[in-house]
């Protein structure tokens, strides 16, 4: 067995902090960039620990920890309460966030106060907004509010509904479309784009096209970083695993064991034990005993 040794909380806090100069660099200096989602406070501080350039709030939350069937009813709220929870966890990752469906569609004035609200109420350092050329607009007015934005283009899940949950980029004109989205984003200022089911060689294609990073969830291994959704690494979903998805360790069996196992010990009587029972104090102990039975009804508030 081999013995990781975490890096402690207080390690980790003086580790540099990753910014978007840090995944630039990355990038140049060919070094993989890690990046993984996180939803709450708990489970983002292992990932931050663990030393994870780049923390993901995604709106994957939707179906991970809400139980919907897509990322569609994904709320603002529900968003920025998720965000709020893994800020005050991390301290050395970017933290990004998903912008939902619906927050960016409308009006630009809308989507930059929903943006605003990110960075400053949640304390996220970067946003994510699904789309190519058509956001590139967008990205452009983003970044000159100083927001920094991550794009996202291939399968884009908030799409569902127009290009289903199919791999995108199948054909070379697909690729072309793929690389003029992805070089719009970039022009508009985003500085990194996550890259979702596409073919490997689409992957390494629009990498090598771009002077910021690409970070690759099905898009193949010559992506200057991976992003994996945290519940999908630990079997938590309980669906179908897709393809590109690599299972670290079984959550789903340890949890369901350690719960079976508390039910049978409350059942049994075998939890809680003595010695995980408070005692009362020496003295009150020996005044409740001195309380005989028929003293007892009668001097209820004395010895109760
Ligand atoms: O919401 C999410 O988890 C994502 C990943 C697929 C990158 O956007």
């Amino acid at each position: 067995m081999s013995l990781i040794q975490l890096p402690s909380q207080e390690e980790t806090a003086t580790a540099p902090k990753v910014t978007a100069q840090t995944l630039l660099d990355r990038k140049n200096a060919h070094q993989p960039i890690t990046a993984l989602t996180a939803y709450d406070y708990s489970t983002a501080r292992l990932v931050d620990q663990a030393g994870i350039d780049m923390v993901l709030v995604g709106d994957s939350l939707g179906m991970t920890v809400l139980g919907y069937d897509s990322t569609l009813p994904v709320t603002m709220e529900e968003m920025l309460h998720h965000t709020r929870a893994v800020r005050r966890a991390i301290r050395r990752a970017l933290l990004l966030a998903d912008m939902p469906f619906g927050s960016y569609h409308s009006t630009t004035e809308e989507a930059v106060s929903n943006a605003i609200r990110f960075i400053k109420d949640a304390g996220a350092e970067a946003v994510k907004i699904e789309g190519g050329r058509n956001r590139a607009e967008l990205v452009s007015t983003l970044t000159q509010a100083e927001i920094a934005v991550v794009g996202h283009i291939g399968l884009t899940p908030q799409s569902v509904h127009r290009i289903g949950y199919r791999v995108q980029g199948k054909s070379a004109a697909a690729i072309d479309d793929l690389i003029a989205d992805a070089q719009a984003l970039e022009a508009a200022g985003a500085i990194a784009i996550v890259l979702e089911c596409i073919p490997r060689e689409a992957g390494g294609l629009i990498t090598s096209a771009l002077t910021i990073p690409t970070i690759g969830i099905g898009a193949g291994p010559e992506c200057d970083g991976q992003i994996l959704v945290f519940h999908d690494l630990f079997n938590l979903t309980g669906t179908t695993r897709a393809k590109f998805v690599r299972c670290y360790a079984d959550a789903s069996a340890l949890f369901s064991e350690a719960i079976e196992h508390y039910a049978s010990d409350v059942r049994n009587g075998t939890f809680p034990a003595d010695a995980e029972s408070y005692h009362l104090p020496h003295e009150a102990s020996a005044e409740l005993l001195r309380c005989e039975p028929s003293e007892k009804a009668s001097d209820e508030l004395r010895c109760g």
